[in-house]
């Protein structure tokens, strides 16, 4: 396991698929290393790739105001995503590109200890809490993995797409919010 700064590099220098061929930049990752909640998106878009930082576009925009929503600022949280180089045009990441890429989120997840872990979207919910996880029928449900609390919610591209979604998604964050008063030890 390699610490913060050793993670970065390796990070940075990374070039264990195709993806490190078209990348502007990695996108490590970033918030509060000491965080107790995490949040997973599926990969960079245009605004990540171009300045090198997650959730910066228009979903980004959008992922702040949920947070708001339930009193959480993106300092204080980790977000980080399951590939950290652009997969072009946005498409979903490759299985294999998951699979190049994913040591370097448990390694993040190994330092940060966090009790909490938030999968945004279909994609890293698949990655990280069952291969057939179904968002639609599945978001804001709980389990236990290893001694962290996990969830899934709607990707805010997602609801951007489909304004509809937007009750549900603020319901998954109530309950989010509930979980952090119950399980974590910061206040938030
Ligand atoms: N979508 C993601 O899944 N991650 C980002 O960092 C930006 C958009």
């Amino acid at each position: 396991m390699l610490g913060w700064d050793a993670l970065y590099e390796a990070c940075k220098n990374c070039r264990n698929c195709d993806l490190a061929d078209t990348r502007h930049n990695v996108v490590f990752g970033e918030g509060a290393r000491d965080s107790e909640v995490m949040f997973i998106g599926e990969g960079p878009g245009e605004q990540e790739d171009l300045t090198g930082r997650p959730f910066v576009g228009r979903a980004g925009q959008l992922l702040d105001d949920m947070l708001s929503m339930i009193d959480l600022r993106r300092e204080r949280v980790f977000i980080g995503n399951i590939v950290k180089c652009r997969p072009p045009g946005n498409r979903d990441p490759l299985n294999i590109e998951q699979e190049a890429c994913i040591g370097y989120l448990r390694n993040q997840v190994a330092l940060l200890r966090p009790k909490i872990i938030v999968c945004l979207g279909r994609v890293s919910a698949m990655k990280l809490i069952r291969e057939d996880f179904k968002i639609t029928r599945e978001h804001g449900q709980w389990t236990e993995k290893a001694g962290v609390w996990m969830t899934a919610t709607y990707h805010p591209a997602a609801l951007l797409r489909d304004p509809g979604k937007r009750p549900d998604s603020f319901a998954d964050l109530r309950a989010l919010r509930a979980k952090i008063r119950e399980v974590c030890d910061h206040t938030y």
